[in-house]
């Protein structure tokens, strides 16, 4: 949306306020400033470290973030997953906990409020998203199937695959172009699912997976248009709609202020219609839902329900904990009702668009548009010296940490893998370094300093060293992969 920045003096004071032209109108709209809508009530203090402590650190961890201590790190970036600050009434809820093996209260209340706010009829709680996943791949997916989806996401394709099928990518050619600026590069592209169905057939492919809000296209969401436009698609061949809605109030918050027709609804509202718009869900409730722990399968179909609740007390507990302890369910059914205001999503989104501001006026290459969760810098433009083998997005998070203890995710090459059919090392377009901000912690002052950091690591990115593995993992090798630096 075209958009300029205009700075007047009230008073003394200097305003600035963003002004667009309305994508219905054509009017001049101002946008105001936003605040955060909480005040801090209990403070973690944080340890600065000196350059030469951080060198030796990295060098520890082999150049992998996930390996420092985070006692060494200053502003942690690496994830937006169980690091959002709780509420006041998230901790009361933690003491209200029914810790009863069967049938806790927390679990009752935790149904209701998914029911209520995503409109799905059956919960089951799972430790995490991964544990849903885990569940729902076993339950949909056979030997030689397909499942296509808006780009992959790490542990969801791992599930897929374990469980006899095939991920296949049928996202927009957008989303992996880090320059596009569409403004729903989440969307799914016909053509490439129709090309599936007539190579396949609908038989082998057991549901769409979509996510909201897609994390590795650098948290770009769907519309709500081409959502639809699926759910026809899907009701045509018989073949189900699973939501990994992980981020769906972030997807929502872009859909009101990009999508024609949506302006006036509330986030908590889109929600509702996105959530009715999919057969079944896997939710890893770290994120949206601001809790430190938990997740859940959700779905409308009892027979699934059923043989959910016959797999959840193999892998997970009984149907109403599944791993989750009830002060943590009872967290979660709070977090889900802070997580669709529209004043907390717009302090949200607006930190991150805050952080993205700044780096693309300083001219740092990102990811665009500003996406829901972090901003994603693309480090092969950043590195143009280094070749992807190379692992640029790894050695540009190992740089950013030693510059200023900053610590970020890479989201390229290593977190894409091999391909398990032909273990070669696979080479995605997007070579990206995941700047993630949990929700509710950090201040401003915090984006001033990462911003000034990754542009200081930016100006001595000649300096910056390939890697390569020393110790790689058989899957998911990004969480504990070990690298060390190239030569030249
Ligand atoms: N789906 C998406 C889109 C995710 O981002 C994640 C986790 C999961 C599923 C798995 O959930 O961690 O609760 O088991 N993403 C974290 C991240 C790890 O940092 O992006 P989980």
């Amino acid at each position: 949306m075209p958009q300029f920045t205009v700075v007047s003096v009230h008073s003394g004071v200097t305003v600035t306020t963003v002004r667009f032209y309305s994508t219905t109108g054509g009017e001049l709209v101002e946008k105001r400033s936003w605040a955060e809508p909480y005040k801090i009530k209990m403070v973690e203090l944080i340890k600065m470290t000196t350059e030469e402590e951080r060198k030796a650190a990295i060098v520890e961890a082999g150049y992998n973030t996930f390996l420092l201590k985070s006692e060494d790190v200053y502003i942690d970036l690496l994830t937006d997953s169980g690091v959002g600050a709780m509420s006041d009434r998230q901790w009361a809820g933690i003491m209200m906990g029914d810790e009863a093996y069967a049938g806790s209260r927390n679990f009752y209340h935790l149904q209701k409020t998914v029911e209520d706010y995503y409109s799905y009829q059956y919960t089951v709680p799972t430790h995490q998203g991964r544990g849903a996943e885990n569940i729902l791949s076993q339950l949909l997916i056979k030997e030689g199937d397909c499942v296509p989806g808006n780009m992959y996401f790490t542990t969801t394709r791992l599930h897929q695959e374990l469980a006899g099928g095939t991920f296949v990518d049928v996202i927009i050619d957008e989303a992996h172009d880090p320059n596009s600026t569409h403004p729903f590069k989440g969307n799914v592209d016909f053509g490439k699912l129709d090309a599936l169905l007539k190579d396949v057939g609908s038989d082998r492919i057991p549901y769409v997976c979509i996510a909201t809000c897609v994390n590795m296209a650098g948290g770009q969401p769907i519309s709500m248009a081409n959502l639809r436009e699926l759910r026809v698609w899907c009701n045509q061949h018989g073949i189900l709609i699973v939501h990994d809605m992980t981020r769906v109030a972030e997807n929502a918050y872009f859909i009101q202020q990009r999508e024609a027709g949506y302006e006036a609804l509330s986030v908590q509202q889109i929600v509702h219609e996105i959530c009715g718009l999919t057969d079944a869900a896997t939710m890893s409730s770290k994120k949206d839902a601001m809790v430190n722990i938990g997740g859940f399968l959700a779905m409308n179909d009892e027979r699934l329900y059923e043989r959910a609740c016959e797999l959840v007390v193999v892998y997970e507990g009984l149907h109403t904990y599944g791993g989750m302890a009830g002060r943590d369910m009872e967290a979660l059914a709070i977090g889900i009702t802070e997580s669709v205001q529209d004043n907390h999503m717009q302090a949200r989104v607006g930190q991150i668009e805050y952080l993205w501001e700044k780096l693309e006026s300083a001219g740092v290459p990102l990811v665009r548009p500003c996406g829901g969760h972090a901003v994603f810098l693309d480090a092969r433009a950043i590195l143009p010296h280094l070749k992807q083998d190379q692992f640029p997005a790894q050695a540009l998070a190992a740089a950013l940490y030693v510059e200023s203890g900053i610590r970020a995710m890479e989201r390229g090459a290593v977190s894409a893998g091999r391909d398990s059919k032909t273990g070669q090392n696979r080479l995605p377009k997007l070579e990206l370094v995941r700047l993630t901000i949990p929700r509710r912690v950090y201040t401003q002052a915090h984006m001033d300093v990462t911003a000034e950091s990754v542009v200081r690591v930016m100006h001595r990115a000649s300096e910056v060293r390939g890697l390569r593995f020393t110790y790689e993992p058989s899957m998911l090798r990004f969480f504990q992969g070990r690298f060390e630096e190239c030569d030249s």
